[in-house]
């Protein structure tokens, strides 16, 4: 794994017509898998147009060795259909005490791609996050000093604060003073929501940058009301006000490299959405590259979809870009209510895609090459 500051300029001129575009292979910047059955599902819909993707470590146990981010690395790699090319980049889940040994042997073996930080209790699978950064203060030290790079769930957990303000609360009063500690850290403050933090990554230095979902640019928080209370919008960070839905439409067609693609597809199966506590996550790998496709043609950006897509996010981490190529054909189809699970034993064992029942206007073109 190459993790020297590397620059990719574009090597092959981007093909773009009115029905076709062509782009270097994307990577996923920001990707749950899950594990079971649903990883035996949800790896394929990823891998075929997707060439990387930062795995998030958030099971039940979460990852927090080395062996077990081997482990499961080896079950997704299992999960993988024949003639994709995927390589999963695995990630820590740090915790009050995980040790600092711990994430120098799994970077060193190059095991660990990066760390992920979730406050404790501010999203699915949290609970055994960190309850103070000042806890993780030493591990961080040493993901400074070896170029480990840190991804933020960048939100307060405080049931006081009104879920709205949690991601620009998070900014100010923890992002803030975490880099001004540790200024040489690589950090990616992971699917931004607010204009606020679109403002606030622009103006910082190049070591932090931002992931941007395709739900995010899509949806404001009305989705979640729309004639009823629709749980597969719900998220986390949940979706905002539509100025702040513009911001982000702006900031990820802007050509800025601080931005990258993150889908953060986050599949929950539909007995647990439909449910007086719905899980936080929208499944979007299914249409992933189409929903951004859709987003930077509506924005008259298509020519910056694969900097975003493909170039911005190997900068950053230091990585080559993909020499593989993918193609988008202007092709509408509708997106299924459903994507079954493989090994389905209830009539509630399938998941809802994002954009279901909808029509996208670009789709994937599986026989290019
Ligand atoms: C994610 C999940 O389901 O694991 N949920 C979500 O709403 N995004 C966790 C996360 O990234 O916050
Ligand atoms: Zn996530």
């Amino acid at each position: 794994m190459v993790h020297s500051p590397e620059v990719n300029l574009r090597l092959i001129p981007l093909h773009l017509s009115q029905d076709r575009i062509i782009i270097r292979q994307p990577d996923d910047w920001h990707l749950h898998l899950r594990d079971g059955d649903v990883l035996k599902t949800v790896v394929a819909p990823t891998s075929r147009v997707f060439r990387r993707a930062i795995v998030m470590p958030n099971l039940q146990p979460p990852i927090t060795s080395v062996q077990s981010a081997i482990d499961y690395r080896q079950r997704i790699m299992h999960a993988v259909p024949d003639g994709d090319l995927f390589t999963p980049l695995m990630t820590a889940y740090l915790t009050d005490d995980l040790s600092e040994e711990v994430l120098r042997e799994g970077f060193a073996r190059g095991v660990f791609f990066a760390a992920k930080l979730y406050p404790a209790n501010s999203t699915t699978n949290s609970a055994a996050g960190v309850t103070s950064l000042e806890n993780i203060y030493t591990a961080v030290e040493t993901m400074e000093e070896i170029g480990m790079p840190l991804l933020i769930h960048g939100e307060v957990a405080d049931i006081e604060i009104d879920i709205f303000d949690r991601e620009a609360v998070f900014i100010e009063s923890h992002l803030q003073p975490l880099l001004k500690r540790f200024p040489s850290l690589r950090v990616v403050l992971e699917h931004i929501t607010t204009a606020e933090a679109v403002e606030y990554v622009q103006n910082s230095s190049a070591k932090l940058a931002a992931t941007i979902t395709p739900h995010h640019l899509h949806i404001n928080r009305n989705a979640l009301f729309n004639g009823g209370l629709r749980s597969d919008f719900f998220c986390l960070p949940v979706a905002k006000r539509e100025h702040h839905r513009m911001a982000l439409r702006r900031a990820a067609t802007s050509g800025e490299p601080c931005f990258f693609l993150g889908t953060d597809s986050a599949p929950h199966l539909r007995e647990f959405k439909e449910s007086s506590c719905g899980c936080a996550g929208i499944f979007n790998a299914p249409n992933a590259i189409e929903s951004y496709a859709q987003v930077f043609e509506e924005e008259e950006a298509l020519d910056r979809l694969e900097d975003f897509s493909s170039v911005f996010g190997p900068n950053f981490y230091g990585l080559p870009v993909n020499k593989e190529i993918i193609s988008l054909v202007k092709k509408p189809h509708v997106v299924s209510l459903r994507f079954e699970l493989k090994k389905a034993e209830t009539s509630f064992e399938y998941l809802a895609p994002f954009h279901a029942g909808e029509t996208l206007n670009w789709s994937f073109d599986p026989n290019f090459s």
